[in-house]
């Protein structure tokens, strides 16, 4: 959410920031803006939309400098506009920020008072005008000190001054900010992704603290000013992944790519040879959990929802799940004997990076199952789990999903194992399962075209329901957030048993409901639940499983068939269908599939 990039050099900048701004395009792409310092002098240009538009403009200016700041804006403050674009400047300084600055309105007053004016309705403006208002009567260090202890909330902030072609500053409190190390110049950024393309040496600052970077120096200071060493961290190679080879859409891509990231995953995992899971630097002892919280948001939090069956059913475990906005600000009663499970894709969201704040600062057992393992969260784990799955480039998590699936039914299984939940012959016959699954997942794969067609009338409604039991409510969940953020359709997950506890009212001559119902212990419950909603004028599009007993089901308007395969998995071939299914109703409205609107990849702030 909001993407920063800086660089100081002896050479050009300006190209170079716009395509970092580029690789940051996922976290934000409401508008978009740059300035340098061109003969010491402050020179922004800035644009609503994205940076292919701030590129072109960059041109008609012809911007140039040594040193500058970018960033590409997620609105918090103000609609997304030229005016309210990043970065906002005084005739002193001019500022990126990531984050939310939540006294900005009493700031505004304190500076209206002093005489500034201000041209945008940000909160971030405030920064630019106290720094100038500090600078008139303290070195630049201490004015960063006394500036960052006025504000609240959460930020990680690049500044350029005017007249200082040598030096600018980064801070960060709750948002993540890395810098880099170049020769013979240096650079800021949101993430590492800002920075890979120009350096693989960098440090990240750790909350409260900020640095003066110049060419050829970068110095750390705490909150009080006092100067910290930096370990200076290197990034693995990998280039970020913005080649759509032969398709049109990174989340096509991602979502066929999904057989082979499965196997990656499992590769990392599972020992084929001697048929057993390894989970290396497992750092307890398993008689040591006797439950487990896991937490996420959005499409992890549906991931941590299969996993509490997952857990239930093979383990003693006593399993909860939370939101991560909920659980940071419930009153928690941490456990000793829990083991507290995070998950992110990204490893930033605000949200979920508190969750596990807040449980390490209770010195709490902590596990990050994530993608990127260069992330804040992976850094504060004591357990990092990765996914393997590859960059995710499509705003709308699709392969990152089943890969956080995998990993907690893995972390599942092997628990269940170590426990002695289940006998060896289980265990390996779980694994054996396991190993089938990418294969399985690839002749999925191929119901394209009957959910192609399927989709037009998805598309076209006004409202959509998504039903399911066990297993398939968390994957209805899923099926009806892809379709809304996608397709821009209102769409409900609901566990199919609930609906005559009130969304039966909803329910209407013609409307497309989705129900999940795959030939498990629930199959016959769910498909009474299916007659109900046809009886009142549903339009029912199946997803079951093959199975010996064909039954047709009666009075379904479409049955899709994913492949026979263990009860426990089965969510993993349920998940693709509907993943196609958002891709071809957002296709056929003509949206903008890989960043849909009024979202980000990367949710920074809370
Ligand atoms: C939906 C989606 C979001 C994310 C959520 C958490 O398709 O992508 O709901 O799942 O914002 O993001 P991470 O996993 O990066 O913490």
């Amino acid at each position: 959410m909001c993407g920063i990039v800086g660089i100081i050099s002896s050479k050009e900048v300006t190209g170079r920031i716009v395509s970092s701004l580029k690789k940051l395009e996922y976290r934000g792409y409401d508008s978009a803006g740059i300035a340098t310092l061109v003969d010491g002098n402050i020179n922004e240009v800035k644009c609503e939309g994205r940076v292919d538009t701030l590129e072109k403009d960059i041109g008609k200016f012809n911007l140039t400098g040594n040193i500058g700041i970018g960033h590409v804006r997620w609105a918090t403050h103000g609609k997304p506009s030229k005016i309210n674009a990043h970065p906002h400047s005084s005739d002193q300084v001019s500022v990126v920020h990531n984050g939310i600055i939540e006294n900005s309105t009493i700031l505004k007053k304190f500076l209206l008072k002093k005489g500034y004016l201000f041209k945008s309705q940000t909160d971030t403006e405030v920064i630019a005008h106290l720094v100038t208002e500090y600078l008139k009567a303290n070195p630049l260090k201490d004015t960063i000190i006394k500036v960052l202890k006025k504000l609240n909330g959460s930020f990680a902030l690049g500044i350029i001054f005017k007249g200082q072609n040598n030096l600018m500053v980064g801070a960060r409190r709750g948002s993540p900010l890395a810098v880099g190390y170049g020769l013979s110049e240096n650079y800021l950024g949101s993430d590492s992704y800002a920075l890979k393309s120009m350096t693989n040496k960098i440090s990240y600052l750790d909350d409260g603290e900020f640095c003066i970077v110049k060419q050829d120096e970068i110095e750390f200071f705490d909150t009080h000013g006092s100067k910290v060493n930096k370990k200076v961290m290197n990034l693995s190679k990998n280039e970020i992944n913005n080649d759509k080879g032969d398709y049109k859409y990174f989340m096509e891509k991602e979502i066929d790519e999904q057989p082979s990231t499965i196997k990656s995953c499992i590769n990392e995992y599972v020992d084929k040879y001697n048929n057993q899971i390894n989970i290396y630097n497992f750092p307890w002892k398993i008689s040591s959990i006797k439950s487990v919280m896991l937490i996420g948001c959005g499409t992890a939090f549906h991931s941590c929802l299969i996993a509490k069956y997952w857990m239930e059913q093979n383990t003693t475990l006593d399993v909860s799940v939370d939101i991560a906005s909920e659980f940071r600000y419930r009153k928690v009663r941490f456990k000793k004997n829990c083991l507290y499970i995070v998950v992110s894709q990204s490893g930033e969201t605000a949200d979920t990076y508190a969750a596990l704040d807040l449980c390490k600062k209770n010195k709490m057992k902590t596990c990050a199952v994530v993608n990127v393992v260069e992330s804040s969260i992976a850094r504060e784990a004591d357990l990092v789990l990765p996914i393997y799955c590859g960059q995710e480039v499509g705003v709308a998590s699709t392969k990152a999903f089943i890969g956080q699936m995998l990993v907690l039914y893995i972390l599942s299984t092997k628990i269940s194992f170590d426990q002695k939940c289940i006998t060896k012959r289980e265990y390996q016959a779980k694994i054996k399962n396991l190993l089938t699954l990418s294969n399985t997942a690839q002749k999925t794969l191929k119901l394209d075209q009957k959910i192609f067609n399927i989709s037009k009338v998805f598309a076209n409604s006004k409202g959509t329901m998504f039903l399911g039991r066990g297993y398939s409510f968390p994957i209805a969940l899923e099926g009806a957030l892809k379709l809304k953020e996608l397709a821009y359709v209102h769409a409900e997950g609901y566990p199919a048993g609930e609906m005559k506890h009130g969304p039966l009212a909803l329910i209407e001559e013609g409307m497309p409901v989705v129900v999940l119902a795959p030939r498990d212990e629930h199959y016959k419950k769910t498909i009474s639940n299916m007659q109900e909603v046809i009886a009142r004028g549903a339009k029912v599009l199946l997803i079951t499983n093959k199975n010996k007993d064909e039954v047709i089901s009666e009075n379904v308007w479409e049955e899709i068939k994913v492949d026979k395969l263990d009860n426990e998995l089965i969510p993993f071939l349920m998940t693709i269908p509907l993943q196609k299914l958002a891709f071809y109703s957002a296709l056929e409205k003509g949206y903008d599939i890989d960043k849909p609107r009024n979202l980000a990849k990367s949710v920074t702030v809370e």
